[in-house]
Order: C-alpha cells, then sequence, then structure tokens
C-alpha cells in the first residue's frame, strides 16, 4: 500500500467532508503551491449548496496564509444577469492577493433568453501571493497551435539560459481560451462530472497546473464538487488537498480519481 502523505493533520490526496473555511484552518502556514478554487456563485443553479456565498474575506485571509510565496490562487467567476461574483470575489481577494489577470473561457454553448445576448463566457481570477516569487513554467505556457510561417516566438526548455531560447513553433496561451469544450471532458468511464450541476473542464485545469506547479507540489482544491482539479493533480502527479460539503459529491470525485489510478495501472 502506498504510503500515506501527511500536511500538517491532514492526510494529501483525500477529499474531506467540511466546510472548506474550517478545513483550511488545518493547513500549515506557508505549504501550498496553488489554489484553484470554483466557488458557489449563489443563486445561479437550483441546488442547496448553491443558496450561501461561502466566498468570505475570513477564507481569503486563511488562503492567503497557506499560500507559500511563489503560490498562484485562480478563482472561477461569472459576471452576468444572473451572477456577478466576480464583483464579489475581487475587492475580497485584492484584501491579500496581488491581481495579475482574468482569464475568459468562451465556452462553445450558450445560455440566455431570447431578448439579449447569448451568455457564453465564464472567468477566471489569477492572483498571485508574492509577484516577484511566483513559480510560472515557461515551457506550458504554449496552445496547441502553430504559428504562421514568418511569425517568431521563443520557447524555452528546461535548464537552458536566456540567451539560449528557441524558436518555438506554437502560440503563446492567451487570456481568453476558446480551445477548451465542455463536451471534451475527460471524464472516465461513466461520465462522472456530468453528475455534477456545475462541472469545470479538466482540460483548464491541467493548464493551471502545468504553468504552476512541478510534480510532487501541492494543490489546494477547496470547493470539490465531482473532483475536476484533483484529478487533473493527480494524474499530473502533484498532490492535492481538497474540501467538499456533500457526501454525494465526494463519492463521484473519489470514483474519477480511482479511474486515473486504474489509468496509470495499466500504462
Ligand atoms: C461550483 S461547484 C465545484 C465544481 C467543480 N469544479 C467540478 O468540476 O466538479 C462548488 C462546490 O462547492 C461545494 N461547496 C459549497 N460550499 C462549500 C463550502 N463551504 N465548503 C466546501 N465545499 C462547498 C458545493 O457542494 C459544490 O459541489
Amino acid at each position: 500500500m502506498a504510503e500515506k502523505k501527511l500536511l500538517g493533520s491532514l492526510e494529501l490526496n483525500r477529499i474531506y467532508q467540511i466546510d472548506c473555511l474550517e478545513g483550511v484552518k488545518l493547513i500549515p502556514d506557508n505549504s501550498i503551491d496553488l489554489i484553484i478554487a470554483d466557488p458557489p456563485y449563489t443563486n445561479v443553479v437550483n441546488a442547496e449548496w448553491d443558496r450561501t456565498n461561502p466566498f468570505t474575506e475570513e477564507l481569503v485571509r486563511e488562503f492567503y496564509r497557506v499560500c507559500k510565496d511563489s503560490a498562484s490562487i485562480y478563482v472561477w467567476c461569472g459576471i452576468g444577469e444572473k451572477s456577478q461574483s466576480l464583483l464579489d470575489f475581487i475587492p475580497k481577494l485584492n484584501t491579500k492577493f496581488y491581481f495579475k489577470d482574468v482569464i475568459t473561457w468562451k465556452k462553445q454553448r450558450g445560455l440566455g433568453t431570447r431578448k439579449g445576448w447569448l451568455y457564453t463566457r465564464e472567468e477566471l481570477l489569477w492572483y498571485v501571493k508574492d509577484n516577484k516569487k511566483f513559480k510560472w513554467i515557461q515551457e506550458f505556457q504554449y496552445s496547441d497551435e502553430k504559428r504562421g510561417k514568418n511569425s517568431y516566438g521563443y520557447k524555452l526548455t528546461n535548464g537552458k539560459r536566456a540567451d539560449e531560447y528557441i524558436k518555438s513553433e506554437y502560440k503563446r496561451l492567451a487570456n481568453v481560451w476558446t480551445d477548451i469544450s465542455e463536451a471534451t471532458f475527460n471524464t472516465s468511464k461513466n461520465n462522472l462530472a456530468s453528475k455534477h450541476l456545475t462541472p469545470k473542464p479538466e482540460k483548464a485545469a491541467e493548464r493551471l497546473v502545468k504553468v504552476h506547479t512541478h510534480p510532487g507540489d501541492i494543490v489546494l482544491v477547496p470547493f470539490c464538487g465531482s473532483g475536476t482539479e484533483c484529478v487533473a493533480a493527480s494524474r499530473l502527479n502533484r498532490n492535492f488537498i481538497s474540501f467538499e460539503i456533500s457526501r454525494e459529491y465526494i463519492e463521484i470525485a473519489n470514483k474519477r480519481l480511482e479511474a486515473v489510478h486504474s489509468e496509470e495501472a495499466t500504462e
């Protein structure tokens, strides 16, 4: 049996059924490499968990405390008629973290009434703990799309100095993501993520994990849901720690994680 890895009194690579504010208080200072938070947007979907707003200033202070100086935090949110969680989250994050960017995820499908613009996006806020020390792994800042013939650009390969940059044939990733579809969920055999009302794509989580962490680093997933972000961390050999109030969702997430482990075992 694999050895249990601990983070304070918590076991790594486990999802705890607990309010994330209580959970994060159990994490030691300066121990987390990346936080990917997907909190309720509040009163957007018809679910008990979406009726309150757990994204408080106290929670943000705790996130800040547990982050290493090199850490980034990403927070999914929305800005539209149904939810303005972006406006709620920004001032809270600004009290502690350094603002870097807003990524727009352009979805393939839209929502909306006949009178108005079709709503086809979600936002991802990016903040860092220390703007001089945050981790950014340049070799993963490229998309799968090739550059045009005469364009230039440089890809930094592992261990090379800046003057040894090599030319990259791929385009840099921008802050509008159009290449991730809701339909590309890598949900393993039984489409488990679709059993959650608001699952996020694994590809988005994997992109964040790759560019901000190294294997063995620790990703905090405070709002686990169906486990998308834990699955991404696990598949990329990072550790995670996660919290979720619903037992039903934890069971779904654990099944998805088991599928990752059995994929690894058969490789
Ligand atoms: C937007 S969903 C996360 C979806 C996830 N990214 C996925 O791909 O499945 C938010 C989740 O947070 C959980 N939740 C709500 N309040 C919470 C709290 N205070 N602590 C921990 N989890 C909470 C809800 O049960 C819900 O599953």
